[in-house]
């Protein structure tokens, strides 16, 4: 029999308010510490949880920089985050330490690929002006002339990052009669180009120059961070627009803000931002955006299979098993 990583009733700190179920079967397999009142914690009481606990269950809206990892107490030994974006955890102070981490993919991918989906529709078709526009009673009637925004039919979709997300926003926008267009660290298998009619681009400059909507759906590492800088955000025709519901820290959001107030690009529709959940102030004050507080994988389906990947990670961690979510660095 295998040696048990742990003591049989591991400490477990979780973050945040998780749903029911998962909290219920969280109490039952571990000695855990919920959040019931779901404020997220400080800095400090992030550092108090690390320094008591075996694993934690920590999300997006924590911040585990080298500093917190630096006080982990000796006996914490996995980071199961819940969510499947790492970005938030200093991966490599966590490894020095021998603290593995393990995150939740393939369950949010249809729901965070059905979000992009809602933006790359909302945005050109300016959907949330038009709500604005009834919830502000300044509805007069219908007229021929009226919020005409463009056809998402015949337009060239660039997906950056062509992974599980990226795969199926392609999958979706095809059905819409988008053309598939994509830039990726490494060209897909040519059976999955062929099945998606998907062209890829080495060059990231080049398919800016010729895309109408482009879609960020790569994780944000250090080689992706600012992927759309100042510079190649200046590439993009002045009828594109830019999806983003992958991380806020992918895009210059400064640069992107000065392109949509110019007219150098015609709409954005966000869904995470830099710093988040702090809005930059100037995107409220523009109509051509599409602004949602990061629902990417915000259904109760998704959010109860993230939890039970965080509990298959925990179980088999205690139990002596390579987590099978385990985030391998060499992979990112
Ligand atoms: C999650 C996400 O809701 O999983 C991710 O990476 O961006 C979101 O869909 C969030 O990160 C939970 O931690």
């Amino acid at each position: 029999m295998r040696e048990k990583a742990v003591p049989e009733k591991a400490k477990m700190i979780v973050t945040r308010k998780l749903p029911d179920p998962i909290e219920t079967r969280l109490m039952e397999l571990f000695d855990t510490k919920l959040n019931l009142n779901d404020l997220p914690m400080t800095q400090d009481e992030l550092k108090r949880a690390v320094e008591l606990c075996d694993i934690l269950v920590p999300t997006v809206t924590d911040i585990i920089d080298a500093e917190i990892i630096s006080v982990a107490g000796s006996r914490l030994k996995l980071i199961a985050n819940f969510g499947v974006g790492v970005n938030h955890i200093d991966l490599e102070a966590a490894e020095s330490r021998g603290i593995q981490i393990s995150n939740t993919p393939d369950v949010l991918t249809e729901d965070t690929a059905d979000l992009t989906m809602a933006l790359i529709l909302m945005t050109p078709r300016r959907l949330g002006e038009g709500e604005r526009l009834i919830r502000a009673n300044s509805w007069t009637g219908w007229a021929p002339t009226q919020l005409l925004g463009h056809r998402v039919a015949g337009k060239r979709l660039g997906i950056i990052g062509m992974g599980r997300i990226g795969r199926a926003v392609a999958r979706r926008a095809r059905g819409f009669g988008i053309s598939i267009h994509y830039h990726n660290r490494n060209r897909v298998h040519e059976d999955l180009e062929t099945a998606l009619e998907a062209t890829y681009w080495e060059d990231l400059d080049q398919m800016l120059r010729h895309m109408d909507i482009i879609s960020l759906n790569t994780p944000h590492t250090i080689s992706t961070a600012n992927i759309l800088n100042s510079n190649r955000i200046s590439l993009l025709q002045a009828h594109a627009i830019v999806i983003n519901t992958a991380r806020g820290g992918l895009v210059d959001e400064e640069a992107l803000i000065e392109s949509l107030k110019a007219g150098t690009i015609a709409g954005a529709g966000l869904d995470v931002f830099d710093g988040e959940p702090a809005v930059n102030p100037k995107l409220l004050e523009l109509e051509n955006v599409v602004l949602l507080p990061h629902l990417g994988s915000a259904t109760i389906e998704g959010r109860i299979a993230m939890g039970e990947k965080v509990i298959v990670n925990a179980k088999s961690f205690v139990d002596g098993h390579t987590p099978p979510d385990k985030v391998l660095l060499t992979l990112l």
